[in-house]
């Protein structure tokens, strides 16, 4: 297959979103959790979350167009300024998946989705008890992306939680012990083997290709 921007622009709309989405690869699968005043809580998938720096240790999300669906993540972690970001495992690929569903504001897609709220005494946001890998963030600020109306959210890391033994001396996490998963497009998931390790890529180190 070989699209060009016009044939892609002539692709049936469903099969075009579901190719453009698959095409960086594999994604990082979360669960985004946030709180609303009235304490309603929200729980959404998001496969765009982006390593911004490590310090001060910040994230990134790109946000879909607001347009006529609202979208209860952003209102609520504007509202609040916190919000919390979940690794998702094999066990709950399924519970993470449905969380996309347009529920309406009211309804929690933790119950919806069978999953547990969990707090941290300082911190308003909910995590996802499930979660073996959960951060606490603070929202810093957003970046509009004025080419197509989306938007980067950037915020900065206030609480990161990992089992001890998953992390090694020199801060390796591994993610196939984690039973970490990736996306694929919007639908499809992936488990994770770890296949390599390098060290620090020094010029004067670089192997013999040749
Ligand atoms: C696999 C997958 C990945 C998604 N990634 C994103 C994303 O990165 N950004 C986004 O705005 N929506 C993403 N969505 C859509 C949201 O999960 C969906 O719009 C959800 O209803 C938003 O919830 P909210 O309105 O409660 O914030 C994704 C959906 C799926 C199924």
């Amino acid at each position: 297959m070989h699209l060009t921007k016009q044939a892609i622009e002539n692709t049936e709309r469903v099969r075009r979103l579901n190719i453009i989405n698959a095409i960086t690869g594999i994604k990082p699968a979360n669960l985004i959790g946030t709180i609303d005043e009235a304490g309603t809580t929200n729980l959404a998938i998001f496969s765009s979350i982006v390593h911004l720096g490590s310090n001060p240790a910040m994230l990134g999300f790109i946000l879909r167009p607001q347009g006529e669906v609202r979208r209860h993540t952003y209102e609520n972690l504007l509202a609040n300024g916190e919000y919390t970001i979940n690794h998702i495992q094999r066990s709950f690929i399924e519970q993470a998946h449905y969380t996309s569903a347009k529920f309406d504001k009211g309804v929690s897609e933790f119950a919806q989705c069978g999953l547990t709220e969990e707090y941290l005494p300082d911190f308003k946001a909910p995590f996802v008890k499930e979660s073996n890998l959960k951060l606490g963030l603070r929202f810093l600020e957003e970046i509009p992306i004025k080419a197509n109306n989306t938007t980067l959210v950037v915020g900065e890391i206030a609480h990161l939680i990992v089992p001890d033994e998953i992390v090694n001396e020199k801060g390796y996490i591994n993610l196939e012990q984690l039973d970490g998963v990736g996306i694929g497009g919007l639908n499809n998931y992936y488990g994770l083997e770890q296949i390599g390790s390098f060290p620090y890529a020094r010029v004067k180190e670089v192997p013999d290709f040749s």
